[in-house]
Parts: C-alpha cells; structure tokens; sequence
C-alpha cells in the first residue's frame, strides 16, 4: 500500500502528535518485542478475587512508594467464580500489599460507596504529607438501574495508611467528579460512532522538568460525520483513539482543566488505554495499551504495549521502535497479558501486566466467549502476570528478561542477570 492509501494524513491534525497509519503498518512481531511465553503461577496469590488492570502506589515523582516498607498496589478485581467476560460489570478497587514484593495480600476493598455502578481503572498517589488519592474511572451511573457506560473521571481523597499493628488502607474516602468530556477535545458518549466511547483510565503525572502536575487519561477524538479527516473515509474516521491530558494549576490533586490531547490515533486506533509516561534520561516514554481488534481497517496489530519518545512531555512524539510495539504476546498465545504498565527501577524498566487467557487453540477472544463456561474459567489467568525487563535506548527497546509472577521489585533491589548477560559472562 503506498503511504496515501494508508492515510498517513488521519492523526496528528490540529498540530498535535499523532500515531500514523503509516507508522502503525510496521506493525510486526520481533525477537526484541515478543514477551515469554506465560504458564500458570504454581500457587494463586490471591485466589478468592480475580484480579486485571494494576497500578502501583507512587510518589509525586512518579517512583514507586515505599510505605512503612510495603509496597501498595491497587486492582480492578471481581469474584473468582464469575465468569471472566462477566468481570467489567462488577470490577470493584481492592487494595493489595506486600513486604517483600513477591508474596501479596489482600486488604479488601478501597471504597465503601464509590461513584460509578462500577470502577475501572486509573492511579494513586502518595503525596508527601503521607495522605492518599485514588484517581479512578466511574463506568455507568450510580442509581440507574441498567448498565451503562458512561465514563467519568474521579478523584477520591482523605486516604491514609496505618502499619503499627497490620498494614491497613484507611478512609473516610470523599469522591470528586474531576473530568467529563467537553465534545470538542474529548468525545462524548453520545457522539460516538460505533465501538463505545473512552473516557477513563486517570493517571498522575508530575512533570520533573517544569514542576507542572498533569492527569493522564484514555480518551477520543470527536470526529464529526462527514468530516474531510481520513480523506472522508467514515470506517477509518470511527476509530479514533487518543491520550487526553487535564491540568492542575495549583498541583491540588482534586482540581483539573482539560487540555488539548497529547497525542492521538485517528483512522489508527480506537483505545489508547492506560496512558502512562516513563520519564528517563531527559526523555519522555509516553506508554499505551491497545487491542488487536481496536486498530482501524487496514492495519493489523496485536494485543500489545506501544510506545511513543519525545523531549517534552507536550512535544512531537515518535513511535518506539518505528511503529509503535514494545511488548506483545507470543503468536501462539496471543492474549496471555494484558494492561501493561512501565516503571522505573534504578535505570531499568520494568513492565506489569495482568494474565489474561492462555491455552489457546488458535482461538479469537470473541470464540473463547463461546466456549463452555468451564472452559472459559480454566483458561482465564486472572492475576498479576510475571514482570518483563525492558532495555530502552532512545527510541530503541527490547525485552531482555522477565521476573516471576507479581514480582514487583523493592528499592534498590538487585535483580539477577538476564539470560543476555549470563551468556555473554559464560563466554568470558
Ligand atoms: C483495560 C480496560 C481499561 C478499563 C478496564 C475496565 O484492560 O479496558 O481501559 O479501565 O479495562 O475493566
């Protein structure tokens, strides 16, 4: 296909950054970005819950926190004998703690009346006077009395941590709608097109270079029909992905403005989920999860992380690796992990994600849907899966190694060699 036919003109409009199609169409599965193959944990940490999208507890500085010497993180979980497909109707925060980043536990959960029918995803910040927020998605409206699938943005304070007798996660919670889409940067619901809209995902990010404070989030951008965008072309204008950004003047965590979106995928992609920035060594990683059946027409990606460089964190981002992919799932287990989430430890970087279906037959995700109920729950990994070590050199990364299961390293721990290294040790 030659670039015009691609359509390399969809995204980027506005002068924003955009991830072309012409950039998504390298698209392809490498040594360097073909995480392990996943087995099953020998022991289920947490087995009463099944557990997806993570996110850890953080500094301002975005650093993993270190509280009382446990780390925290945070997951979107539901009863373990639902079934999987059933699991975002219900997802509920609970709160999970360790003291030596491998063996976890489970502090129930976070909120006694959260907004939303349900919660997805978001983050949490540690701030430095000790005291708690949960950013957090609230699906659906509280009281209705179907499922909807209105998204807000919601911020939740007044949270603190007890240690003296056993780790305990404490309220009173107070729940603020921060962000609804404006139906200019960020679509609505009811301007949607096909596939349902995006609007969640809130993800805190202090800028280390200016100071400023910033909410990440998973948004769309309104295309309206008969638009010129995509050269007209209304299948590829209905996906439509981008990485919104609101921000706080004061740095009260409770207190946005939205802004225009950092980066979108018009004509590429409809979810950008879980945007998250990495910053290293001057550089801004700018991380996203997406679908194999959220890329438009036309292209073809997988279940995988991308990620996009730039110098500022407002600036012109290019596609890692040339076209975006960072990590994705063997061929023959192409929906093992999911929700990937990058950090810093030390210099490297680290990659959680969940596991998600695995002994596969060749299957899509929609025929899994279809098999028998046992069969969906036994193939159903629903815990943390094993953290991937990547090696990331400006806009080069690889995949160097993995750690186990819910393996979250603690500050300053050294991590074993990677095969990489073991080889070329052997060697000498
Ligand atoms: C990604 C995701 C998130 C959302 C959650 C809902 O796994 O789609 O964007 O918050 O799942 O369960």
């Amino acid at each position: 296909m030659t670039n015009e036919a691609l359509g390399e003109g969809c995204s980027g409009t506005k002068g924003r950054a955009g991830w072309t199609r012409e950039q998504a169409s390298r698209i392809e599965r490498t040594d360097d970005t073909v995480a392990p193959i996943v087995y099953p944990p020998q022991t289920e940490q947490i087995p009463e819950v099944h557990i997806w999208d993570t996110w850890f507890l953080r500094n301002r500085d975005g650093t993993l926190a270190t509280v009382d010497g446990y780390r925290v993180c945070f997951s979107l979980t539901a009863p373990s004998d639902l079934l999987p497909g059933k699991r975002h109707d219900v997802a509920t925060i609970r709160c999970f703690y360790s003291d030596d980043g491998r063996n976890w536990h489970n502090a129930g959960p976070v909120f006694e009346e959260p907004l939303g029918q349900r919660q997805w995803a978001g983050s949490a910040l540690y701030d430095d006077d000790g005291s708690v927020y949960l950013f957090y998605t609230a699906a659906g409206e509280e009281g209705a009395e179907d499922l909807t699938y209105t998204q807000r943005i919601v911020g939740a304070g007044g949270g603190s941590i007890e240690t003296a007798d056993e780790f305990e996660l404490c309220g009173p919670w107070t729940h603020h709608e921060l962000l609804q889409p404006d139906g200019d940067r960020y679509e609505r619901e009811d301007q949607s097109r096909r596939m349902i809209y995006t609007f969640r995902d809130p993800w805190f990010f202090e800028d280390p270079e200016t100071g400023e404070t910033w909410l990440l989030f998973e948004a769309n951008t309104p295309v309206p029909e008969g638009s010129d965008v995509c050269g007209g072309d209304d299948a590829l204008q209905e996906f439509n992905g981008s990485v919104g950004i609101a921000r706080s003047p004061t740095g009260d965590p409770l207190a946005w403005e939205l802004e225009d979106p950092l980066l979108d995928a018009v004509g590429v992609n409809q979810e950008l989920e879980r945007p998250h920035v990495v910053y290293r060594d001057g550089l801004y990683y700018l991380f996203i999860s997406s679908h194999l059946h959220t890329f438009a027409p036309g292209l073809e990606g997988f279940d995988a992380l991308y990620g996009f460089v730039a110098e500022d964190l407002r600036g012109d981002y290019v596609p890692l690796n040339e076209s975006g992919l960072v990590a994705t799932n063997p061929e023959n287990a192409p929906f093992q992990s999911y929700s990937w989430m990058a950090f810093l430890h030390g210099d490297e970087v680290l990659v959680q994600s969940f596991f998600n279906y695995y002994d596969f037959d060749g299957e899509t995700l929609d025929e899994i849907a279809h098999l028998s109920e046992s069969e969906q729950m036994r193939r159903f990994g629903g815990s943390l899966g094993p953290t991937l070590r990547l090696e990331v050199e400006g806009s080069r990364t690889r995949i160097i190694g993995s750690l186990g299961h819910w393996h979250i390293p603690l500050d300053g721990e050294t991590l074993p060699l990677t095969d990489r290294e073991l080889i070329r040790r052997g060697k000498h």
